[in-house]
């Protein structure tokens, strides 16, 4: 049976492979007889399943004992409160950086904690450039900087480095982490929701340097206490182990395909070719810079916007499935997380001039 190709933003596709060996393991955990949905989290496998996956991470991830890796419940969305919970106090400040919609509710939900401030914007292009570096204008008190490195709805990528920047720098990873390599250690603390191109809704990546971390603010909950995370090896209470089993296997899965420098190569094709036809017509535009176009979720839009609605409901019938952009942004968005593969952007591209070619 052909299957569909899921291009959504997330939750998104996962690896065929991955999801045969779920439906293959999902009854019995490593020969224990049971899932590993139905264990104690306190159960020998379990507690080696958790140490195994963040000992994987942090392989392909290429950093060594100074970070630690958790596995937290709420999505990247808890991290825009948790993150100030634990690094600021009330009254202090920190640098944002708004590349996007994600970036801006990630401050917005800072100042209910802190004092952050936003030191540059892409506003004023509709975010499609990512703001330089040398524009930025960061308080000297700042506890750190915050920046989003790939805005999931927008379609903007940060390749650019921070290793001048001289605090301590936070980034929501979400939709990007592991799709090509990056130089991590530039980075204190990085979060990424697992759905998009690393598993399934219900945990969330946290990759800091231990030596970041303080106390918190004395009204956070132990729960997102990073501190107490760390020193219970991310149990402080009953952890989301089923996401963080299938995150495992998709960790598996991109070491068997060479890792993230061969997911990378593969990435950049797809994009690539993707680009190219957007680029090459004049019926389909990307407004992004091209010194930041996402690698991951590429916006495009129609020529003509009454023809969005045929353009999705004839993709939706050819089994493409997710194309509409988001309702902010307008228009269509494929996202190409590593799951999907170079037919698959192939089989997109061909829908994409055959409806050009008869919309005309
Ligand atoms: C870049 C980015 N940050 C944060 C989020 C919010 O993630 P969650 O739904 O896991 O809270 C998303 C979700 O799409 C995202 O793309």
């Amino acid at each position: 049976m052909s299957r569909p190709i899921n291009f959504c933003s997330g939750p998104a596709a996962l690896p065929l492979p991955v999801l045969e060996r779920i439906q293959a393991e999902l009854p019995d955990f490593q020969g224990s007889g049971v899932s590993v949905m139905e264990h104690s989290h306190r159960d020998r496998l379990i507690v080696r399943l958790f140490e195994e996956t963040e000992a994987q991470l942090k392989t392909l991830l290429g950093v060594g004992d100074t970070y630690r890796v958790l596995f937290l419940p709420g999505g990247a969305t808890l991290q825009f409160s948790q993150v100030p919970m634990n690094l600021l106090n009330p009254g202090d400040t920190a640098a944002y950086v708004t590349t996007g919609a994600w970036s801006q509710k990630a401050m917005k939900e800072a100042q209910k904690y802190a004092s952050p401030v936003e030191v540059a914007s892409a506003i004023d292009t509709n975010f499609t450039t990512m703001p330089h570096p040398d524009s930025w204008q960061i308080p000297e008190a700042s506890k750190y900087l915050h920046i989003c490195t790939n805005e999931t709805i927008h379609g903007v990528e940060w390749f650019g480095s921070l290793a001048g920047v001289e605090l301590p720098v936070v980034a929501d990873m979400s939709s990007h982490l592991l799709s090509r390599s990056m130089p991590i250690q530039e980075f204190d603390l990085i979060y990424a929701g697992a759905q998009k191109n690393l598993g399934t809704a219900g945990v969330t990546i946290v990759l800091v340097k231990t030596e970041l971390l303080g106390e918190c603010q004395s009204t956070t909950p132990s729960l997102m206490d990073y501190r107490q995370q760390i020193a219970s090896d991310s149990m402080v209470n009953t952890p989301p182990v089923y996401p963080v089993w299938v995150l495992s296997l998709v960790l598996q899965w991109l070491n068997s395909i060479g890792g993230v420098d061969a997911v990378e190569a593969l990435n950049r094709k797809k994009a690539a070719s993707l680009y190219q036809v957007i680029d090459d017509s004049a019926f389909y535009h990307n407004p992004v810079a091209l010194d930041c176009r996402s690698l991951m979720n590429i916006p495009f839009v129609l020529a003509d916007a009454n023809l969005d609605g045929r353009f999705v409901e004839q993709s939706i019938k050819e089994g493409l499935l997710n194309l509409k952009g988001h309702r902010s942004v307008g228009g269509m968005r494929a996202s190409i997380y590593n799951a999907i593969t170079q037919t698959e952007v192939d089989t997109l591209i061909a829908f994409m001039r055959e409806f050009e070619r008869t919309a005309a």
